[in-house]
């Protein structure tokens, strides 16, 4: 569900034409639909109801201040990776008791910000990491709650590059080895080990998965109860997929709540999941302008100004994104296949290869769409080209919610040494 459509042959955010917000504030510019945010968390809490959850956004997805003050505002906790994203979700508005911190590697100056923080809880993934967490607390005077990411060797998601649930990955750690964590803990004061995590992997769109992760975690939760551990968390992780093509299907929410209320509703613990891409990605479009267009070896090239840089997605997953003339071609306009490029010095910035599209002239402005998780996340400014802006619709108002960035911010701190 997206709230972007044409009205009067104009491609519109909510009911913002996207021409008008070009024109205002030039391309690249990412724009995100504030209904269709809404409209996702609510779709997914929903389908969630009579389970005692914490919905928290995983920041990496999208950490644009407004986007997460909005979800925020819903209720939403965070998912965070690292000091800069607690610090953002706190910055928007998300209480500190909502806050989880996830991530592979987190630095001892980080686990000392969230443990003074008093973030609900981190999320563990190897046994170094516990005994830290534990030595860091203790001197503060501190006993932070924890849980246990485990790997159930289960493989999922839409790329291999985005897949994290099987046993030889970097993440979690193995069934065997959360059991002797938890006896070990025993042992040490200043943590408290409160229950269990997993996150197989993103863009899942068929839910079998999940159920084989969560039935594992369900199985693990029985066999540490008998072996006398208290459980009383379950992250059941982020990974619920988004429709990226106009003929695509989303995962079926309704079956994920349900299937959730029957393998772990009945383990009476509290429960956090940590959606992303769900709520986000079909809320959101990169906007660019088309500058020339040209023909090479007999290929039809577009040639735009928003790149590699701004919406890596393409060159680095092969991913798919629907894309839009903002201006509608007419009904039965003869499509041709059009390869869209970026300015980039590689070839690798190329967003589509010859895909079937109406004609597209200089000056015209296309919509990628469902780019509004890991889009602006993921830009950089190589070739020094400034961050996109950013801008939120909500009916017929919108804002500028990040400008563009400006070309002393993109060298601001670089020095040039004087060696005299
Ligand atoms: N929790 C953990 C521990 C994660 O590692 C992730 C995503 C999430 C939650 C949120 O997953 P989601 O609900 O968004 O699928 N850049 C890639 C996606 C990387 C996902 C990394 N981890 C892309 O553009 O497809």
């Amino acid at each position: 569900m997206r709230f972007f459509d044409y009205i009067d042959g104009e491609l519109c955010a909510e009911t913002v034409p996207l021409r008008a917000i070009a024109e205002a504030v030039g391309t690249p510019t990412y724009v995100y639909s504030k209904a269709t945010l809404e409209h996702h968390y609510n779709v997914l809490k929903a389908a969630l109801h009579g389970l005692d959850i914490n919905i928290a956004f995983a920041i990496k997805a999208n950490s644009n201040a407004a986007v997460i003050a909005t979800l925020a505002t819903m209720g939403a906790g965070a998912d965070t990776v690292s000091e800069g994203e607690i610090l953002r979700a706190m910055r928007a508005g998300v209480p500190s008791n909502r806050i989880v911190f996830s991530g592979v590697g987190k630095t001892k100056r980080e686990l000392e910000f969230a443990i003074k923080t008093e973030i609900h809880q981190i999320n563990v993934e190897s046994e170094q990491e516990l005994i830290t967490i534990a030595e860091i607390a203790n001197n503060l005077g501190k006993v932070q709650n924890v849980v246990i990411r485990v790997n159930p060797d289960v493989e999922a998601g839409g790329h291999s590059k985005i897949a994290t649930g099987y046993a030889t990955s970097k993440f979690g750690v193995s069934p065997a080895t959360a059991f002797a964590m938890f006896e070990n803990a025993k042992q040490l004061s200043g943590v408290k080990i409160c229950g269990l995590a997993v996150h197989i992997g993103s863009q899942i769109i068929d839910i079998a998965p999940m159920r084989a992760a969560y039935e594992a975690l369900a199985l693990m939760v029985q066999q540490l109860r008998l072996s006398g551990h208290a459980i009383t968390r379950l992250d059941l992780g982020g990974g619920l997929g988004a429709i990226y093509d106009d003929k695509g299907e989303g995962p079926d929410l309704e079956a994920y709540g349900q299937m959730v209320r029957e393998i772990i509703g009945p383990l009476g613990v509290k429960i956090e999941i940590e959606p992303g891409r769900l709520i986000c990605a079909n809320a959101g479009v990169l906007l660019a302008r088309a500058l020339v267009t040209k023909a090479n070896g007999g290929r039809e090239f577009v040639v735009i100004d928003a790149a590699m840089n701004d919406l890596l997605r393409p060159a680095f997953y092969d991913a798919y994104h629907q894309i839009l003339a903002v201006k509608e071609p007419p009904i039965g306009a003869n499509l041709m296949p059009i390869t869209v490029v970026g300015p980039i010095c590689e070839t690798g910035d190329t967003f589509t290869v010859d895909r079937p599209m109406a004609k597209v002239n200089p000056d015209d402005l296309l919509a990628f769409m469902s780019a509004g998780a890991y889009g602006f996340a993921m830009a950089s400014t190589y070739n020094s080209r400034p961050l996109a802006a950013e801008v939120m619709v909500s009916g017929d108002k919108w804002q500028v919610v990040r400008a563009r960035q400006s070309y002393e911010d993109m060298w601001q701190g670089e020095v040039i040494p004087n060696w005299g």
